[in-house]
């Protein structure tokens, strides 16, 4: 069904959320007790854990440091980067101490009525080789720490007496290539529900039709009782309900319901327009559970002709691969930090992202739904061939399966969800079994969800035409190995290629090398990377190698930039020398602060606002009359440049080479202190648009830039100020490394402090950092009560920076 030339078309609405009276759904985040290192007994109900830590969940016990070079040291030969001789690599998992054992302990009381109901126990997550009790008894556990996992506790609690859920977590060396975090880093809940209820992850919501009026919406709902009746109601985003419906026909555990929804409004990127179901399920005249369900109408197809189409529109994937870490936050999910790190990737023209290479968190996807993101959910950096000695094939045999059925059962409600992905270039490229391996993952796929379509990121290009590997996937997804795009099309059957990972072009924000030139592997003594967005690894390439595929070619489907964001680990082309610590791919830096390369994006993806962006900074004292190339990455297609007011040409995108296509490059200016302007230009020789930057004098005071000045009093909020020195005028100075000290009071406290160096070994939750390339990010947390905020910061020789938010 998914081969060159047939239509591969899928009619879906999907669901997120439950909530009704009729279960109790309790999110367990405060008062956890925790330590780390083994403890024996720790499981049992007497025992005496009051000298632990108490902390709340999500947590990450990792991320406070100290940042170590010895941590996870790994003398290993990183075969899919095209080494060839064992190199000792420190930061490849980001120096901090996620190794070893972690408990944590919680409390909760039932009554006598809750032992009549059916109570679950749901992990979104815990990072890793879960062992979970609950009144000292093992009721399960979970290897993989990006897997949603639940059990079923009713028969291990006692009513009227205080219950003990004891989880025991460990992490090996040498079992991530990236900074994997550690702890209960998602959310906790108890489910109470009735026997007679629905199963959980038991309803499946499709559209099976969408005609010009009306979409027929099919939901599968899964019971565990017989007899039961079910009422469904359908309300649109403004609250009206536009259709309702009764089944008294059950089939076995499950009851099937047509319902039609007329002028639907179909979700998209540009109108993440989301619906509301509501299942009431009766027994006689009992209501016995009842779920409210967020959903969107949408189909998609994959097809040779058309490529990838959203709605019957062909759209391609604008995408960038994330990892799960929040940079100073670690991996402690926050739907704060989340929904910022997606607010600026929609600024940039982003519509999709790929959670690489394992589960996304939930809240990630009900923000993409909300938010307008196309998804691709990823599953395993590894099958049965290791990677890292201590990976995922340490549990392939057993747990592969399972691990996909709950990734699909959690998640397939998200209309943002396009396209599983069942690996990311697995070692099992290579060789018949790995051949066997991926039809027997895409199969579990199909089975548990025949709506999507699976891919696998592929690098070993040549290996998987040869073996059939690259024919049987329904999306052959390349990373990198832009020479071997045509190819690929020509050998396999399915006729589109998708860019499941491009560019890991490195960069670090505000940093610009001299010469210009482009070259892979680049290192320099500060352990940065050029900003003039040129450098790049053995096997990747610039953007604009993607940018000359995705335009020229139809049958490329799109593409998914490594990474939007830097991250914890694997600081390629660093990754031997201390102490660089976290990675240089990120179109963002690790405080989530756009480099240069973001704009590069921006002026192609964002074609409903103007991108006009001036690089390198122009800060250049002692490069007096020398050669300071000067690059614009605008959407307009030419410009002119001034610097103190004289004309350094015009220039015009043009197709000598890649970069000339996509860029505007000044090669031959001389550094001058003063003003540098650009002057679009539009097609009929009328300005379009100018910007222009300045020369920073001394730094004198800083500027606080909430991205918000409203916080929710709920204990969880954040708010992200970005903060910069800035001199007399206000003009940002770009090379200020500054001291700074925070210090907030009111309803909010101290969160966390980044600077996006790569090298910095300052830890996270103290109040101090340097400013790198002139700024950082401060990041305040609210409280659980109401009230005003004060955040004021220091930096020696600085007017001191305040300002004011609010906790409501
Ligand atoms: C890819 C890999 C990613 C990351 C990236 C760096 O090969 O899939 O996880 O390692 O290279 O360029």
């Amino acid at each position: 069904m998914f081969f060159k030339k047939v239509p591969f078309l899928i009619l879906c609405t999907f669901s997120v959320g439950l909530f009704a009276q009729e279960r109790e759904i309790t999110t367990l985040s405060d008062n956890w007790k925790f330590t780390k290192g083994e403890v024996q007994n720790a499981q049992n109900i007497a025992f005496n854990d009051t000298d632990w830590e108490t902390v709340s969940v999500p947590h990450d016990w990792a991320i406070y440091g100290p940042f170590d070079k010895e941590i996870d040291k790994q003398t290993v030969k990183i075969e899919q980067n095209g080494e060839d001789k064992a190199t000792e690599k420190t930061g490849r998992t980001g120096s901090l101490p996620f190794i070893g054992v972690g408990w944590y302990r919680n409390y909760f009381s039932v009554s006598k009525a809750d032992l009549e109901k059916q109570i679950l126990l749901t992990f979104d997550g815990a990072m890793s080789n879960a062992k979970v009790y609950v009144n000292g008894t093992f009721v399960g556990e979970r290897p993989y720490g990006y897997s949603y996992f639940y059990f079923d506790i009713s028969e291990y609690l006692i009513a009227d007496k205080e219950n003990v859920i004891a989880v025991r977590l460990e992490n090996q060396p040498f079992s991530s290539r990236w900074y994997p975090g550690a702890g209960i880093y998602r959310k906790v809940q108890l489910i109470k529900k009735n026997k007679k209820s629905f199963q959980h992850w038991g309803q499946t919501i499709t559209t099976t039709q969408i005609l010009e009026k009306e979409a027929l919406v099919h939901i599968v709902s899964k019971v565990n009782e017989k007899n039961l009746r079910i009422e469904t109601t359908i309300k649109n985003a403004e609250g009206d309900v536009v259709a309702s419906t009764t089944e008294n026909d059950q089939f076995g555990d499950q009851f099937i319901q047509n319902i039609k929804i007329e002028n639907p409004k179909l979700w998209s990127p540009e109108n993440p327009y989301l619906y509301t179901s509501e299942l009431k399920l009766y027994k006689g005249n009992q209501l016995v559970d009842s779920q409210k369900i967020q959903f969107g109408v949408r189909f998609i197809s994959y097809t040779a002709e058309n490529g990838f189409q959203l709605n019957g529109k062909t759209t391609k994937f604008k995408g960038v691969c994330l990892h799960h870490d929040l940079g100073p936050l670690g991996i402690a999910v926050n739907k704060e930090a989340l929904r910022r790190q997606l607010t600026i990737l929609k600024d940039m023209g982003c519509n999709a992202i790929r959670s690489s290479h394992n589960m996304p968190s939930l809240e990630q996807l009900e923000l993409c739904d909300e938010m307008g993101f196309l998804f691709l959910a990823e599953s395993f950096d590894e099958w049965k061939k290791p990677k890292v000695k201590n990976g995922y094939n340490q549990y392939f045999d057993n747990w592969a399966e399972k691990d996909v059925v709950n990734l699909v059962k959690a998640t397939k409600n998200h209309p943002c969800i396009v396209m599983w992905s069942a690996g990311n270039e697995v070692p099992d490229q290579y060789g018949s079994e790995g051949v066997k391996r991926a039809k027997w993952l895409q199969e579990v796929f199909h089975r548990e969800d025949p709506t999507r379509p699976v891919t696998v990121g592929m690098d070993q290009v040549k290996a998987v035409m040869a073996s059939g590997f690259g024919a049987l996937l329904d999306i052959p997804g390349l990373n990198y190995r832009v020479h071997l795009y045509e190819e690929a099309y020509e050998k396999f059957p399915q006729g589109f290629i998708m860019g499941s990972e491009t560019a890991s072009t490195v960069s670090s924000r505000g940093i610009y090398k001299f010469p210009v030139e482009n070259g892979y592997n680049k290192q320099y003594e500060d352990l940065q990377s050029s900003s003039y967005d040129v450098e790049y690894c053995s096997w990747s390439n610039l953007p604009d190698d993607d940018f000359v595929l995705q335009d020229d070619k139809p049958w490329v489907i799109g593409e998914f930039v490594w990474t939007g964001f830097d991250y914890l680990g694997e600081p390629t082309p660093y990754d031997e020398y201390w102490p660089s610590r976290s990675s240089y791919f990120g179109i963002c830096d690790l405080a989530g602060l756009p480099k240069d390369r973001y704009y590069l994006y921006r002026s192609r993806w964002n074609t409903t606002e103007n991108t006009l962006h001036i690089l390198p900074h122009w800060n250049w004292e002692g490069r007096e009359g020398e050669t300071t190339p000067i690059f614009v990455y605008t959407n307009f297609k030419k410009a002119e440049l001034f610097i103190n007011g004289k004309s350094q040409g015009v220039q015009e995108k043009s197709n000598k080479t890649h970069q000339n296509r996509y860029r505007l490059m000044w090669m031959d200016t001389k550094y001058e202190p003063g003003t540098v302007k650009v002057v679009a230009y539009n097609d009929d020789g009328t300005v379009a648009m100018e910007k222009e930057i300045k020369t920073a004098g001394k730094p004198h005071h800083l500027k606080l830039e909430p991205n918000k000045t409203m916080l929710k009093a709920n204990g969880e909020d954040l708010i992200f100020i970005t903060v910069s020195v800035v001199d007399k005028n206000g003009i940002e100075c770009p090379t200020a490394t500054k001291m700074l000290k925070v210090n907030v009071k009111g309803a909010g406290s101290f969160k966390a402090i980044c600077n996006g160096d790569a090298t910095s070994l300052d830890v996270f939750h103290e109040p101090n950092m340097e400013t790198f390339s002139g700024k950082l990010v401060v990041i305040v947390q609210s409280k659980k009560t109401a009230g005003p905020i004060e955040v004021s910061i220091k930096g020696s020789g600085l007017k001191h920076g305040k300002i004011q938010l609010q906790s409501e």
